[in-house]
């Protein structure tokens, strides 16, 4: 399902003066209205936030021709050879919702950590960056680190622009390493991304005439900040070989602790803003990802909802590969993937002794 927020409308009385216009008002005037009506309602359509919204069989599963997504999901699931997993809720801070989805006053229930803690705890929260967040320790160990905060959109110099979400079944830490998987870049990502997100079909497609082009370096940061480490990609576009130097993209990605990514794009003439990508268990092998965008308020919206179209696309290639691997523990690594072994040592710092591990119960029922 995509819901593209903020639907056409029009006002109780622009539609009692268009339906007069039919009766009283002379040709010429009517036409007008008809225009300004249609061009305030494309105008609200396209400044509306982008709200991209996937269920967790709707993306990156192939049905055998007869058969539902939904029941090829979950074939897929009780297929899956699981690996030797590390464990499977990592120590930290995890985005449970938007600040705007949630009124003053209201309650909301929140599926996260099924089912480790069907108990009444109380759970360390805070809100920033126009999100609300909760910290699990194994332990109940209070947070070792906050996150930080994003200064553009506290003080709303940046707007928001959009979301997307979607459930990939695979382990936590797949979808952070994949930062640190440089060869992946030109073969997932590299075909345009009007090709689309089906990997059965991005090469094949009418539209190889058009490339991206990736430069990636990954690196852990030291103290007080070794929870973070960071991806810096360079990215160019090709079309019939000739690259389009504007439209390079320089992007910094701060991983701050297992579950949050600040994605901030910075570009010579479509601005500044940020990509805020969050990943929450919400059970063993099923996490929800966000990628919420704040953007420079002065830059017309279409700017972000693109930007943010284009890393949905991307992301569901990589769902794809995600939803059907095993996850391998000691992976034959080549000289060049060895930010691999890199990140997954960083990432060990979010397990302790207790930290839970998978076991065929924790596992859920059908979709
Ligand atoms: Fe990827």
């Amino acid at each position: 399902m995509e819901l593209e927020a903020g639907s056409c409308w029009l006002p109780a009385a622009g539609l009692g003066l268009l339906a007069a216009g039919f009766f009283l008002l002379p040709a010429g005037l009517e036409l007008a209205l008809g225009l300004l009506l249609l061009t305030l309602c494309l105008q609200r359509l396209l400044a509306a936030p982008l709200l991209i919204l996937r269920a967790p069989h709707q993306v990156g599963y192939i049905p055998e021709p007869g058969i539902s997504k939904r029941r090829a999901a979950n074939e897929v699931r009780r297929r899956r050879k699981k690996g030797e997993l590390p464990p499977v809720y990592p120590n930290g801070w995890y985005r449970v919702l938007d600040s705007q989805q949630l009124q003053p006053g209201q309650v909301k229930n929140i599926t996260i950590f099924v089912p480790e803690f069907a108990k009444i705890k109380t759970w360390p929260t805070c809100e920033l960056n126009c999100a609300v967040f909760v910290w699990f320790h194994c332990d109940d160990i209070d947070p070792s680190w906050s996150i930080p905060e994003q200064e553009e959109i506290q003080s709303g110099e940046w707007v928001y622009r959009g979301r997307t979400e979607h459930f990939v079944n695979c382990h936590i830490q797949e979808i952070p390493e994949n930062a640190a998987d440089i060869a992946h870049l030109s073969h997932l990502h590299a075909p345009s991304m009007l090709s689309g997100s089906d990997l059965r079909s991005t090469r094949a497609s009418h539209w190889g005439f058009a490339q991206h082009d990736w430069k990636v370096e990954w690196n852990t940061e030291s103290e007080p900040n070794k929870h973070c480490s960071r991806m810096l990609v360079n990215h160019a576009f090709y079309i019939f070989g000739r690259r389009f130097p504007l439209l390079d993209v320089h992007v910094v990605c701060r991983q701050v602790g297992p579950g949050i990514v600040y994605m901030l794009f910075n570009h010579s003439f479509l601005g500044r803003g940020i990509i805020l990508h969050c990943v929450a268990p919400v059970e063993p092998l099923l996490q929800r990802v966000t990628h919420s965008i704040y953007y420079q308020a002065n830059i017309p919206a279409i700017i972000p909802k693109f930007v943010l179209k284009a890393e949905c696309i991307q992301f569901e290639r990589d769902v794809m590969i995600w939803n059907n691997k095993k996850y391998i523990s000691k992976p034959l690594l080549v000289k060049e993937d060895s930010a691999i072994a890199r990140h997954r040592r960083w990432y060990t710092q979010f397990y302790s002794q207790n930290s839970p591990r998978f076991t065929a119960q924790l596992d859920s029922l059908d979709w």
